[in-house]
């Protein structure tokens, strides 16, 4: 017999042969144009060959919608992985989005690489994934452990990579006007003035100096440092520090150092969206102040647990938008004010009402994770791998998050540990700090 693929009988359908007959054939009763009633029997009916119109309904259940806009149906991805590879296969989706196309891969035993330039889009894929391999392991089937990489700031390559061929002195001119011009690229989307004469200090905002931190290394505290330095020379109260990447842990402790000397150093992280020339023109580029972690740790016999003990964010939208005249009637919207998310909304008669959202340190906490071990392994660029070993973190149906992970074994002669854990808050934004254990301190 010719074989073709067949569309696969609904759930709906599949439903309506209820009954069994005594040899336990299942089967539907039918009223023919006659009057009399007959039998349809599951096992005779013949497949419908699958045609080219597709016709495959929308996301239906809340189980699997995980709150991404663009988000397909499992079922379309089911039915494109099907036809197209066999179990142990590698199936790749560069813009994964929510990671359907790698959940259902997982889900039918082929490998997969997903990509994504949104950091909101791989933070709910890292979610999803948790998720399949928790519910594959329920089920005692296999699954697999994954990574997340980042293939580095290519973006920000454009602003440091250079013609190879061109002369010495070409690159060093080139290098120059990359440099000015990725300055006033993150001073423009800051709404900062350019400013000259400074050693340390780029631009200006509302009384406070402001430093773009370099584009291809973290700032760290040597680098803040030199701009406290510098503060102290000038007489200056007040600086924003705005970075891709900033050293762990200079974040409380640099600003407490700063505060002692009456300097008021805020610590800024550059989206990438500054890279986006449209979410620059419709000013959504926010840049969120580093937040920190604290942690604490118990020890119990050989064995150590962690828990998160806060999570301090400064945000601040930075925005113009005035609830009473910028709202329509019947609409809403939500904004970062002073540490605060608030949701604004105007009744049908013109009122405005607010509701906080975030009450307590944890409302800000989406996912944290924590590696154990973090020293353990390096990149071949020479950085230490983390390793999600444990992980908590909220889903749309699950909002509950643990603060304390089980107890681990310090190994058998190991007399320290150091313990990296990353917390990723609503924004997505990701931050780390570790801290080294010791048996029986
Ligand atoms: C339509 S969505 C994919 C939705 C996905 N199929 C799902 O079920 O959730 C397209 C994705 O492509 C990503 N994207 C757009 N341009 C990209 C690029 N140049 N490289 C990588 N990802 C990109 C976007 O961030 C977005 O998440």
């Amino acid at each position: 017999m010719k074989k073709y693929a067949c569309e696969p009988m609904t759930a709906k359908t599949r439903k309506k042969f209820s009954m069994k007959d005594e040899h336990g054939r299942e089967y539907k009763r039918y009223k023919h144009p006659d009057g009399t009633y007959h039998r349809q029997y599951l096992d005779d009916m013949r497949p419908m060959r699958i045609r080219d119109v597709w016709e495959i309904s929308t996301i239906q259940s809340w189980n699997e919608k995980v709150g991404y806009p663009t988000q397909k149906p499992e079922a379309l991805l089911e039915r494109i992985i099907k036809a197209s590879s066999n179990e142990g296969d590698l199936v790749a989706d560069f813009f994964c989005g929510s990671g359907t196309t790698l959940a259902v891969a997982e889900k039918l035993g082929r490998k997969w690489i997903g990509t994504d330039l949104g950091k909101f889009a791989i933070h709910t894929t890292r979610k999803r994934m948790i998720g399949v391999q928790r519910e594959l392991k329920q089920e005692g089937k296999p699954y697999r452990a994954f990574e997340i990489l980042n293939l580095g700031h290519y973006e920000r390559q454009h602003y440091v990579g250079l013609d190879p061929d061109s002369r010495h002195g070409q690159q060093v001119a080139e290098l120059e006007k990359r440099e000015r011009d990725f300055v006033e690229l993150i001073l423009s989307a800051y709404h900062a003035q350019p400013v000259t004469g400074f050693q340390n200090f780029h631009g200006k905002k509302a009384g406070r100096m402001v430093v773009v931190g370099p584009v291809n290394y973290q700032v760290d505290s040597y680098m803040i440092d030199e701009i406290l330095l510098e503060c102290k020379k000038r007489r200056i109260t007040g600086v924003d520090v705005l970075g891709f990447d900033f050293e762990m842990s200079l974040a409380p402790a640099k600003q407490e150092e700063a505060r002692d000397k009456g300097i008021d150093l805020s610590l800024r992280n550059i989206p990438r969206e500054v890279f986006d020339k449209r979410a620059v023109e419709r000013d959504q580029v926010v840049f969120y102040e580093v937040p920190y972690i604290e942690i604490d740790h118990s020890l119990k016999g050989d064995t150590f647990s962690i828990k998160l003990t806060d999570f301090a964010v400064f945000y601040s939208q930075d925005t113009d938008f005035i609830p009473a005249e910028d709202l329509k009637n019947k609409r809403s919207k939500v904004v970062v004010e002073k540490g605060k998310v608030i949701e604004y909304s105007k009744d049908t008669n013109g009122h405005t009402h607010h509701k906080v959202l975030t009450k307590k340190w944890t409302d800000w906490v989406d996912y944290w994770a924590v590696d154990f071990d973090y020293e353990r392994r390096k990149s071949r660029g020479g950085d230490f791998i983390f390793e999600n070993e444990w992980q908590s973190f909220r889903t749309k149906r699950d909002r509950s998050l643990e603060l304390e992970t089980p107890f681990v074994e310090f190994g058998k002669d190991r007399r320290e540990r150091t313990v990296a854990v990353k917390v990723v808050d609503i924004f997505g934004n990701d931050t780390m700090t570790k801290r080294k254990i010791w048996r029986g301190s």
